[in-house]
């Protein structure tokens, strides 16, 4: 049985439905700050399997050591943490305490309970302002906000624990830009408030909820000036987990400890993927060119060879999965899990 820690999140749903899939049983432990428990039953019926469920936050060690005792918990995978860029920079307190402390939480608990296997949810904010894309594994580290500082914190911090104990398996999954939805239409991403990110409010153009997208910069050095980035479907980062999961039960002498990219090593362009989403749904995104957002980068994309090479693992769907997936979800679910 594997612990999905911030379980009924956009990633972690998708993730319990392929391991349902592969006849792997879990149990969801959320605190539902940026979720609805109307997941659980998207989950159950797209998976065909119940998630258990524990209500509660990855950062309460009683409610960690009751889990680990009731369950038969062989890994975990480690989602739960807040992701908010912006939000980060205004509140630093709040994202070294639920992802760097919650971690620190969740792995002592482990420690008391055996359990030993541990996948991470990292990104490729750990990058940081790099240039050198297609970005390896051996790119420099140099976040630029406190959640990135957050997660490499905590890369940092299980490097450290596989380190002092080879009994430790341990994957740092860098997650470039996870977009799409379940083929089902059922589960996808369902943000609060305005969508920060590019395929979530180019949904809502499309489902009318916004009059249209703002494409922030036009002059960026790349083939069209606006924008690069390395989109990856959510559920080719769901098997991602499975390929790592496997991995991790593998003869692992001597490297106990794995970071990996999950990207498709491709960079698609803020136009293209307006066309891309115009092309496969015949839903017309009207834009306007506004001014760069502060903080992004030109272009950034994965060399994912090492997650192909040691997880057996590579995305599998391209933009057509992508834009066709987002609708489905985003036209089923117009004002996303809100409705269920
Ligand atoms: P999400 O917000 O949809 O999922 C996170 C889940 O964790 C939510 O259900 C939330 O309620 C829960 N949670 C947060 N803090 C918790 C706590 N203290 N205790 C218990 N539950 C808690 O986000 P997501 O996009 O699915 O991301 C999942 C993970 O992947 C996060 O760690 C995120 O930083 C990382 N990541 C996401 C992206 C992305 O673009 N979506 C990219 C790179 C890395
Ligand atoms: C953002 C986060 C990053 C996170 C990633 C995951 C910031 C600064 N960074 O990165 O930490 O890991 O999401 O998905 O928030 N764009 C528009 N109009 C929009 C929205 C986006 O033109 O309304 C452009 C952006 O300028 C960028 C591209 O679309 O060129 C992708 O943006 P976004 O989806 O926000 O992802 P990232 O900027 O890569």
């Amino acid at each position: 049985m594997i612990l999905l820690t911030g379980g009924a999140g956009y990633i972690a749903s998708h993730t319990g439905v392929a391991l349902a899939l592969a006849g792997i049983p879990y149990v969801v432990l959320d605190n539902f700050c940026n979720s609805v428990p109307a997941v659980l039953e998207r989950m159950h019926e797209v998976g065909g399997l119940k998630p258990t469920l524990v209500q509660g936050d990855v950062r309460d060690a009683a409610t960690l050591d009751a889990l680990f005792a009731r369950y038969p918990i062989q890994g975990v995978v480690h989602f739960a943490g807040l992701k908010a860029v912006g939000e980060s920079v205004a509140e630093p307190a709040l994202y070294y305490e639920n992802n760097v402390s919650g971690s620190v939480t969740l792995i002592r608990a482990m420690q008391r309970a055996g359990v030993k296997t541990l996948v991470f949810s990292s990104s490729a904010t750990v990058y940081g302002n790099s240039d050198a894309s297609p970005l390896p594994e051996s790119a420099p580290l140099a976040p630029i906000n406190p959640y990135g500082q957050s997660k490499l914190m905590v890369e940092y911090i299980l490097r450290d624990v596989a380190a002092a104990n080879p009994d430790w398996r341990v994957a740092c999954l860098r997650y470039f830009n996870p977009v799409g939805a379940h083929i089902s239409g059922l589960l996808g991403e369902d943000p609060r408030g305005v969508p920060g990110n590019l395929m979530p409010f180019i949904g809502q153009v499309a489902v009318g909820r916004r009059p249209q997208l703002s494409v922030f910069g036009n002059d960026y050095p790349t083939p069209d000036g606006t924008g690069v980035r390395d989109y990856i479907h959510v559920m080719d980062l769901a098997d991602g987990h499975l390929a790592a999961l496997r991995y991790l039960q593998g003869d692992l002498t001597g490297r106990n400890c794995l970071m990996a990219n999950l990207g498709t090593g491709q960079g698609i362009s803020v136009l293209q993927m307006v066309q891309a989403f115009e092309q496969y749904t015949g839903q017309k995104i009207p834009f306007e060119v506004a001014p760069r957002r502060a903080g992004d980068l030109a272009s950034y994309y994965a060399d994912p060879s090492l997650a192909n090479r040691v997880l057996g693992w590579k995305a599998q769907r391209g933009l057509k999965e992508m834009c066709e997936d987002s609708w489905r979800w985003q036209h089923r679910n117009p004002m996303g899990y809100a409705q269920a």
